[in-house]
């Protein structure tokens, strides 16, 4: 129901300021972590409303009783659990840094939060809600939309702390897919505000894999779409904090298009020195080539790819052009 959910809105925005309010006043370890481990300015933990659940039990369950909302609303929050044996409610999160997460519109929809320690897991999340559906949200989205320049470019990143991070470090259009891999529903949510979209994950191989996903699905809903494919860092967060801004922004401005990112995997996987592997690679790419718009960028490609392997430019045309028949 419409009431429901304006309840419980509500609701997240008092538990949003509890932990808040927590943070600032008797959360000295988890501010400790993020100013000093994390390199958080106050302004940036401000600006996201960074908070802190306590090391209690039920805390917040309890607060948000006293400030009169009922168990079956709070529960429905998704911010308590249910005890075995149904006696009682206990809080999710609990000696845990607060991230929470706003729609456009500026609603508190859910919530993550990170251990201070090694804790596991390191990070929890608000489960879906009638108010939060991960995949029809981004992380961020809120703030990045009012520093969108001219230019409309919007970056996505795997996760909270690299939007956060990125915005200390003055780069303030990066938003979070919030830990999935792209969804549709968030390709045309990003397709809404930006131009231009960029994918900066992680440089692991689940970062690799969500960036092929969220290419088609970017491509797809129609979003014009390149890739920052970071070396020497794990993510944006590990990048800005140790080499600076400028060597991120260097990273934006070579960043690959599709056809230059799955050329670069490719070129990663076959060891083109050897025939077998050049021919693999070749194979490979070539329907890759579909995705450029016109027949010279296809020619400028076929040259190049040719002159790395040594096969012919004619056989290379003939094994693009053979492979798109049904098109002539
Ligand atoms: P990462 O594992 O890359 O975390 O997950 P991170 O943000 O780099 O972590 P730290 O804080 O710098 O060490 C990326 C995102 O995936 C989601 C979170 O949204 C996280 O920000 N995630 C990750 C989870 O939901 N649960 C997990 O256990 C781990
Ligand atoms: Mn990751
Ligand atoms: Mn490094
Ligand atoms: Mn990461
Ligand atoms: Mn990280």
């Amino acid at each position: 129901a419409v009431e429901e959910k304006t309840k419980i809105y509500e609701l997240n925005r008092e538990a949003a300021i509890f932990y808040y309010k927590n943070l600032h006043k008797r959360g000295a370890q988890a501010l400790e972590y993020l100013s000093n481990k994390r390199g958080l300015s106050i302004e940036t933990i401000k600006k996201f409303g960074l908070g802190y659940a306590l090391n209690e039990w039920d805390a917040l369950n309890k607060y948000l009783l006293k400030k009169g909302y009922n168990q079956s609303l709070i529960y429905k929050s998704g911010l308590v659990l249910q005890k075995k044996e149904k006696k009682g409610f206990y809080d999710r999160f609990r000696n845990r840094t607060i991230f929470p997460i706003f729609n456009t519109t500026g609603k508190v929809i859910g919530f993550g939060a990170r251990a201070i320690g090694n804790e596991m897991p390191k990070y929890l999340n608000s489960p879906q809600t009638p108010v939060f559906n991960k995949s029809n949200n981004l992380f961020g989205l809120n703030i990045a939309k009012n520093e969108i320049n001219d230019n409309k470019r919007i970056i996505v990143v795997e996760g909270y702390m690299d939007v956060i991070s990125l915005y200390e470090k003055g780069i303030k259009n990066a938003v979070a897919s919030l830990g999935t891999a792209l969804t549709k529903g968030q390709g045309q949510l990003l397709k809404r505000y930006a131009d231009k979209t960029y994918i900066c994950y992680d440089s692991d191989v689940a970062g690799q894999t969500a960036t092929l996903r969220g290419l088609d699905i970017l491509t797809e809903v129609g979003c014009e779409v390149k890739v920052i494919s970071l070396k020497g860092a794990k993510d944006p967060d590990e990048l800005v904090k140790e080499h600076g801004k400028e060597a991120f922004i260097k990273y934006v401005n070579s960043a690959l298009t599709l056809v230059e990112y799955k050329i670069s995997l490719a070129k990663e996987k076959y060891n083109i020195k050897t025939t077998e592997g050049s021919i693999k690679f070749v194979q490979e790419i070539t329907p890759i080539l579909k995705n450029l718009k016109s027949p010279v960028e296809v020619d400028a490609y076929i040259s190049k790819i040719s002159s790395e392997t040594g096969i012919s430019r004619k056989a290379i045309n003939k094994e693009f052009y053979g492979n798109n028949k049904e098109k002539n």
